[in-house]
């Protein structure tokens, strides 16, 4: 598997706390059978002086770490950012998108937003070539109230990953119910484990979740949001995408449709 958001990078954001954190989650990604991670440090307006040289540094540290212990992950750099209007104005910005040539954009809704802005930045963004990936939309509340904004996000171009977490029930029962909904919706073009440390959030979740998705739905949507969609956005490659359903998206009522490639 691929998983293109997780912060195993120690010390440099709410994720891995230190370094042994951070090799004790390249265990469990290897465990996991993960063969690519992304490490994806938060990019806000809070952060310091020194902020993109100490994620080089630490960066560059695990990798060599890796080298010499024959651990079978590769790591590639990218980041999670908070979205907001600002983004377009940091120096650096372009070096920590992700993909073999930088043109895919995770980001996060930060706490209070509004649809319309969300909606001008992708069209933003799509003007610029970058293809964003909303994290996990299945965690706000805002978007499980009014989930059919997530078909104006996906028609402009916008991707959504989902987080392991969220089908396995570790953010609570309606973001479960959420996360089922979406994905019998065909909103969710991608997992990622989104993992933070080595006991709850980690990677074991993005097993988890394939084995979810293997036994309620099947193999092959399994096998497309956990393998091939998000291996491809790693090449640049595009992705598959899947019929949306509006009236199943409001309605909550269960349909599965993955034979229906858009
Ligand atoms: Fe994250």
């Amino acid at each position: 598997m691929v998983d293109i958001h997780s912060h195993f990078l120690y010390g440099i954001d709410d994720g891995a706390k230190d370094f042994s954190q951070t090799a004790k989650m390249l265990d469990q990604a290897v465990e996991s059978g993960i063969t690519d991670l992304v490490a994806t440090p938060h990019f806000n307006e809070f952060i310091l002086p020194g902020y993109f040289e100490k994620i080089n540094t630490v960066f560059n540290e695990t990798k060599e770490f890796l080298s010499k212990n024959n651990i079978n992950v590769k790591i590639h750099l990218g980041s999670e950012i908070l979205l907001d209007t600002k983004i377009f104005g940091w120096n650096k910005f372009t070096d920590f998108l992700i993909g073999k040539n930088n043109n895919y954009l995770l980001f996060e809704l930060p706490h209070f937003f509004e649809f319309s802005k969300i909606s001008d930045t992708i069209f933003n963004l799509k003007l610029k070539n970058i293809t964003p990936i909303l994290a996990h939309p299945e965690r706000s509340m805002k978007i499980q109230e009014s989930p059919e904004i997530l078909i104006q996000w996906i028609n402009q171009g916008c991707l959504m990953q989902m987080n392991a977490g969220s089908i396995l029930g570790q953010f609570g029962k309606k973001c479960k119910a959420a996360s089922k909904r979406f994905l019998d919706s065909g909103v969710i073009h991608l997992f990622a484990s989104d993992a933070h440390e080595p006991k709850r959030r980690n990677y074991l979740t993005l097993k988890g979740a394939k084995e979810y998705i293997t036994e309620y739905y099947d193999e092959q949507f399994a096998d497309i949001l956990c393998n091939q969609n998000p291996a491809n956005i790693l090449k640049s490659k595009s992705i598959k995408f899947f019929v949306t359903d509006s009236d199943n998206l409001k309605n909550n009522k269960l349909k599965y449709f993955i034979n229906k490639f858009r």
